[in-house]
């Protein structure tokens, strides 16, 4: 029996009308105990539905939803032991950060000192020191979204769930509160869903990753399995950057992209396929490989970015061999490497 959360067969639909379409399409996953996973999928896909379900503030329509060993399916957010933070992560405007940390504390019961003392430590656990007489309009965004952090920590929930936490504050700051958000998740051995819509945040945190689409699953896995191994044209594209060529699939596996002839896989029918090419998993210069044409070059500090026409049509490329530039007009071959390239069903 696991400690942590699983769903079973989760399924959604708003309202009374049987005819509504249903957000969530009977979707099955666990968060094992002390790990993070992201749901991870475009607007409209049934993340914020999913967590909700998890938070105990929508209930599903069908399917079961256990935590710690136990069907929470019919309890009510308070008797879940879970704590959510949100988009907008509300702070009370008119309360100091101290008290906004021990709030919940003290609406549990928990005399004054006590609930001051856990705000004080949840707030140095979050890296806010000396800042307890303040008023949220009196810090930073980044200082705000400490202050909310340590609000939901200090309620020490077994289950910690996140939706796009980080979403209304500027990129650099977004990549700071990530790490500080996975590093706490693991130096407390938090049980953590964590909702996002961006591929980059969602491949840095995590230890797992469900990409939803149209309320369903679409593939689960480690960050390298997802981005390495995409299983559809849909996750492929929306785990990173990727080209898809169509391709044949020879019946004894082999995959023939233009010249260029890819590994055995044979897990594939044979037949038209598709193939995702990561910009980054082009080799320029091979002896042997596709004819190219270099259209557009662009220097980007640690990569360059090349445009070359071929035969496949135009390929975009990410090199990050910077002692040998090429310029536009130059002709040269691509090859491809065997990682970042995935062969997937035409159909998907
Ligand atoms: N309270 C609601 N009532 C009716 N439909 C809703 C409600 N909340 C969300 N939906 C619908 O459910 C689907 C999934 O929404 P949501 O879970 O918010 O997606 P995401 O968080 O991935 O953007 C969408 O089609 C949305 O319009
Ligand atoms: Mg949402």
């Amino acid at each position: 029996m696991s400690n942590g959360i699983e769903l079973h067969n989760v399924t959604k639909r708003y309202g009374s009308d049987a005819n509504a379409p249903l957000a969530v399409k009977g979707i099955s996953f666990e968060v094992p105990e002390g790990t993070l996973t992201t749901i991870l999928g475009p607007s409209g896909c049934g993340k914020t539905t999913t967590l909700r379900m998890i938070a105990g503030l929508e209930s599903p329509s069908f399917g079961s939803i256990i935590m710690g060993g136990r069907d929470v399916t019919t309890l009510g957010p308070a008797d879940r032991n879970v704590s959510m933070m949100f988009q907008s992560y509300a702070l009370f405007p008119h309360m100091n950060v101290i008290e906004n940390v021990s709030y919940g504390l003290k609406m549990s019961g928990v005399r004054k000192n006590e609930a001051m003392a856990r705000a004080r430590d949840a707030l140095k656990g979050v890296g806010l020191v000396g800042f307890d007489e303040r008023l949220p309009s009196e810090l930073s965004g980044g200082q705000q979204q400490r202050v909310a952090l340590a609000r939901a920590l200090v309620l020490e929930p077994a289950v910690l769930l996140f939706d796009e936490p980080l979403s209304n504050l500027d990129a650099r700051l977004r990549r700071e509160m990530r790490e500080e958000i996975r590093s706490l998740q693991q130096r407390l051995g938090l049980t953590v869903a964590y909702v996002t819509h961006d591929q980059s945040e969602a491949l840095a945190v995590s230890d797992q990753i469900i990409v939803m689409d149209h309320g369903v699953i679409a593939q689960r896995g480690t960050p390298q399995q997802l981005y390495g191994h995409p299983e559809s044209e849909f996750v492929a594209g929306f785990m990173g950057e990727a080209m898809v060529f169509p391709a044949v699939a020879q019946p004894e596996g082999r995959v023939e992209l233009g010249p260029l002839t890819l590994p055995l896989r044979y897990d594939i029918a044979p037949g038209v396929v598709k193939v995702a090419v990561r910009p980054e998993a082009w080799q320029i210069g091979a002896a042997v490989g596709l004819p190219a044409t270099l259209r557009k070059a662009a220097y980007l500090g640690s990569v360059y970015e090349y445009a070359f026409d071929t035969a496949l049509g135009s390929v975009f490329v990410v090199s990050a061999d910077l002692s040998r530039p090429l310029t536009a007009g130059a002709q040269t071959t691509l090859s491809l490497a065997m990682h970042g390239v995935s062969v997937v069903p035409a159909a998907a």
